[in-house]
């Protein structure tokens, strides 16, 4: 059982870049890119963040960072928003702040925390940052619960919590409905994994899903969004299909699955 100074350490992925293992998780972060590509690559890029924060409006952008961690996405997130005319709002999520402090403490590992390390120590200390058109906020504590004070509705979320089989709670239909509710209507989510019942989950939720892009070793990832039209590559017939054969068709902790086959059944998306 790892211990409070073993629980994290600095590793290499399998691409030899540098990144940070939870001992206790089991889980390299970021394997294999690392965590810069990773976030801009999964999140940034594939979101078009950049082409949303250059709109010519005066309404604030709100971007849900869950499972702020060692804060690959949020920083990569304050690069991208660095020259934004549009007012940003990031808002980050995280239950334990260790791995942020252990990424602190390693800074000069990581070449994208280089000139943020204030922000960091402000965000440790005060839950709150800002510069220019940007605010950094932070809701320390269980995202289920978090989610329902925060008062800003959100434009896009980047979803980053440990796999489902460490971190089940983050996972459910129930989580996803919750999520749901914050989004403006035309929100749109990312996330990394490619796993049927996570999709199912999202669809059970409302959301309407698609498969992202091919990132390090997965062949898709996963978007989703509250309108169909926001997505830029539904799933279709043919996921529709497998689903219904899969022995594993069912999210974390669904307790109805009878429910659950007939919301997908009848889901907008596959009519
Ligand atoms: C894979 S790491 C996130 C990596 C991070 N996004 C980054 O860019 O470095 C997952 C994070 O989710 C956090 N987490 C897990 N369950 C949570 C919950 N219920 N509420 C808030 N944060 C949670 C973990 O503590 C952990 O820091």
């Amino acid at each position: 059982m790892p211990t409070e100074q073993n629980l994290f350490e600095i590793v290499k992925t399998t691409l030899g870049v540098t990144s940070i293992r939870n001992n206790k998780v089991n889980e390299t972060m970021h394997a294999p890119l690392g965590p810069w590509r990773e976030a801009n690559e999964l999140y940034i890029e594939q979101s078009n963040l950049k082409t949303n924060l250059s709109q010519n409006t005066s309404e604030e952008f709100v971007i849900y960072d869950v499972g702020l961690g060692a804060a690959a996405n949020a920083l990569a997130t304050l690069a991208c928003a660095k020259s934004s005319s549009r007012p940003v709002r990031l808002v980050s999520f995280e239950i334990d702040l260790s791995l942020l402090e252990f990424a602190l403490q390693h800074s000069h590992e990581f070449e994208h925390f280089q000139g943020y390390e204030d922000a960091i120590r402000e965000i440790l200390a005060h839950k709150r940052w800002t510069q220019g058109n940007i605010t950094w906020e932070l809701f320390e504590g269980d995202f289920l619960q978090c989610v329902d004070q925060v008062q800003h509705k959100c434009h896009l979320i980047f979803y980053d919590p440990y796999s489902p089989h460490q971190n089940q709670e983050m996972w459910t239909t129930d989580c996803f409905k919750k999520l749901k509710e914050k989004c403006h209507r035309d929100a749109r989510f990312y996330n990394y994994s490619q796993a049927t019942p996570i999709r199912a989950a999202l669809l059970e939720a409302g959301f309407y899903v698609g498969y992202g892009k091919a990132i390090g070793e997965k062949e898709t990832t996963t978007e989703a969004a509250c309108q169909l039209k926001d997505l830029q590559r539904p799933l279709d017939q043919r996921w529709f299909q497998r689903w219904s054969r899969s022995d594993t068709p069912l999210p974390p902790l669904c307790e109805d699955a009878e429910t659950l086959k007939k919301q997908i059944r009848e889901h907008e998306q596959f009519q």
